[in-house]
């Protein structure tokens, strides 16, 4: 078929629940191949990782002529990325210290048993609205300080700026004024909260924020809400998914899920190998800064190049048996956190909420069965991962 219409194949709805052999004609065509829409796609390991730290390579989408607000620094490029990204990390503790994160094991570990207590009954279950959807925002609230009352009001304004963040929205999901509004009443909220963490500070990350003295190292009121909004999406909306298509992998592959559970050791290795095999993240786009070449294709200036990150993970020239689902590969270097500068700073967090919730349900597993297989999926491309996932227990 056509290569210059992967794009629009892989992102079609009807390509969510097995995008794989797509990524498969991708990596075939080339190292990068242009779409019909100017966009150019790029699917191979290598190639991926290579401009994922190339310098060339811009983050933010005014570089492609876009007139938005000023992004979080997720898509900021250095200088900028750096000074917010180092400002963002300082209350997560310095290097070589315990991480903050250490220290919620054991909290995460009880919102997880609380969360089990649908499974104990017996009968059906969703795995995304009773147990993998909750365990992150709950987590990332207390992280934050957002009180346990008002979480519901940000699953809202998150479904809302997840929607508007796809690749090619399609005319279902929230238009960009709709977003723009979300992101502003969560931004308000959080200079709000923020503020009486001030007066009150507790051991919260906003409080850190906020009660830093020193000038130089303080994130303005707008840096601080756009952090916190960032730090609450990402929190939101990724984990989800790795615990999500973590059971339903398991479940697929039922030697692994008993292998597992003699050996419950293996879990950090099996969640690496689900952060290749199935991440949840599956594309992220870049911009070149000025024209330059890959493998004798021109990167024009100001264009869209889309890394697929999914497809490196699957590439046979990195991977051996690329795509059998083993926990206890080697060498498992995958692309599911990124890499480079915006290297993912909650990817601890996200493996202890990821193991601790596998491991959880591993006894339930047992004799749990999937109601149906493809599950439904959710609409975004990007941020892949199933709406539902249906079990009889
Ligand atoms: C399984 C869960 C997660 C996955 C798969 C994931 C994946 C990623 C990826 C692929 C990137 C790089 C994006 C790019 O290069 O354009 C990223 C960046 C980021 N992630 Fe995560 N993430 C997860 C969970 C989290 C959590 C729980 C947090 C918050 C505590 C978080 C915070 C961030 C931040 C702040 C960035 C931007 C870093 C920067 O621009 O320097 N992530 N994540």
């Amino acid at each position: 078929m056509d290569s210059g219409t992967l794009l629009a194949r892989i992102t079609d709805y009807a390509s969510r629940p097995d995008p794989y052999p797509l990524y498969t004609e991708l990596r075939a065509a080339g190292p990068v191949v242009p779409q019909s829409d100017g966009s150019l796609l790029v699917g191979g390991y290598h190639e991926v990782a290579a401009l994922l730290h190339d310098p060339r390579m811009s983050a933010d989408p005014r570089s492609r002529g876009l007139v938005t607000a000023k992004p979080p620094f997720l898509r900021l490029d250095d200088p900028e990325h750096h000074r917010l990204r180092t400002l963002a990390m300082r209350p997560f503790g310095p290097p070589h210290t315990p991480h903050r994160v250490d220290g919620m094991r054991a909290e995460i570990a009880n919102i997880t048993k609380e969360l089990l207590a649908p499974f104990e009954s017996g009968g059906q279950v969703d795995v995304v609205d009773d147990f993998a959807y909750p365990l992150p925002v709950t987590v990332i609230c207390r992280l934050l300080g957002v009180p346990h009352e008002d979480e519901p009001l940000f699953r809202a304004w998150s479904d809302t700026l997840v929607a508007s963040a796809d690749l090619r929205p399609d005319a279902a999901s929230a238009p960009r004024d709709e977003a723009e509004r979300a992101r502003a009443e969560m931004g308000g909220y959080l200079v709000g909260l923020s503020e009486q963490r001030r007066d009150e500070p507790g051991d919260d990350l906003l409080s850190a924020f906020v009660s830093e003295p020193d000038p130089e190292l303080r994130l303005t009121r707008e840096e601080l809400a756009e952090t916190a909004v960032l730090l609450l999406i990402a929190g939101h909306e990724t984990t989800v998914n790795l615990i999500t298509n973590g059971v339903l992998t398991l479940l697929r592959h039922p030697e692994e899920l008993d292998r597992l559970r003699r050996e419950p050791g293996l879990m950090p290795r099996a969640v690496e190998e689900l952060l290749r095999f199935e991440p949840p993240v599956h594309m992220r786009e870049r911009v070149p800064l000025a024209d330059f070449d890959v493998a004798g294709i021109t990167l024009p200036q100001g264009s869209s190049v889309i890394l697929a990150l999914a497809a490196g993970n699957r590439d046979p020239r990195r991977f051996r048996d690329p795509d059998r689902f083993d926990p206890t590969r080697p060498d498992n270097q995958h692309l599911g956190f990124g890499s480079g500068i915006h290297l993912c700073y909650g990817a601890p967090l996200a493996r202890l909420e990821a193991q601790s919730a596998l491991t959880a349900l591993l006894p339930r597993l047992a004799t749990a069965e999937l109601v149906e297989d493809p599950p439904p999926y959710r609409q975004n491309a990007m941020l892949r991962g199933p709406r539902h996932l249906s079990l009889r227990l």
